[in-house]
């Protein structure tokens, strides 16, 4: 029983589907008060996931590469329903995504910065919860 319960929750955790941070790209320059779009991609749509929801955040780095955030994630500029689109013709299908425009504020310091997009969904028919934090580095000039 033991040996089934376990063999359970590692298929429920398997299912989930995290998100991908696929824009801006690594190390991008983004100029200070300039606006940009932040795009959540998330892999193939299973019926057994209910999204929960997304936040989009941005911190500056004390050091390159950036110290672990995930207990300062800064400035949020987005927080509420994930709710992606196929943009991509059938022919050559990507991974449905939703932009989010953000607005870096003209005062923003200067340097290495990091985007994290912050997400929970409910996995399977229990559901379980799962949650995550991705993040991607750029550079604010
Ligand atoms: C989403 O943002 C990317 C990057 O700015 C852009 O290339 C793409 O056209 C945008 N998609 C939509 C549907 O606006
Ligand atoms: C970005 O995510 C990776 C993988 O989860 C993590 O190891 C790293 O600390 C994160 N970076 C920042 C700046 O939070």
């Amino acid at each position: 029983m033991k040996l089934l319960l376990s063999s359970l929750a590692f298929i429920s955790t398997a299912l989930a589907q995290r998100v991908a941070i696929t824009y801006p790209n690594l190390g991008q320059n983004i100029p200070a008060g300039s606006s940009i779009n932040v795009q959540v991609a998330e892999g193939l749509q299973l019926s057994s996931i209910t999204e929960v929801g997304i936040a989009v955040t941005l911190q500056h780095c004390q050091q390159n590469p950036c110290e672990d955030v995930s207990n300062d994630l800064g400035i949020v500029f987005y927080s509420g329903p994930y709710q992606n689109q196929e943009f991509t013709p059938p022919s050559a299908p990507g991974w449905p995504y939703q932009n989010f425009t953000v607005n870096v504020p003209s005062g923003f310091q200067k340097g290495p910065a990091v985007f994290s997009v912050a997400h929970a969904q409910l996995v399977g028919a229990g559901p379980e919860f799962f949650n995550e934090i991705e993040n991607v580095t750029v550079n604010i000039i």
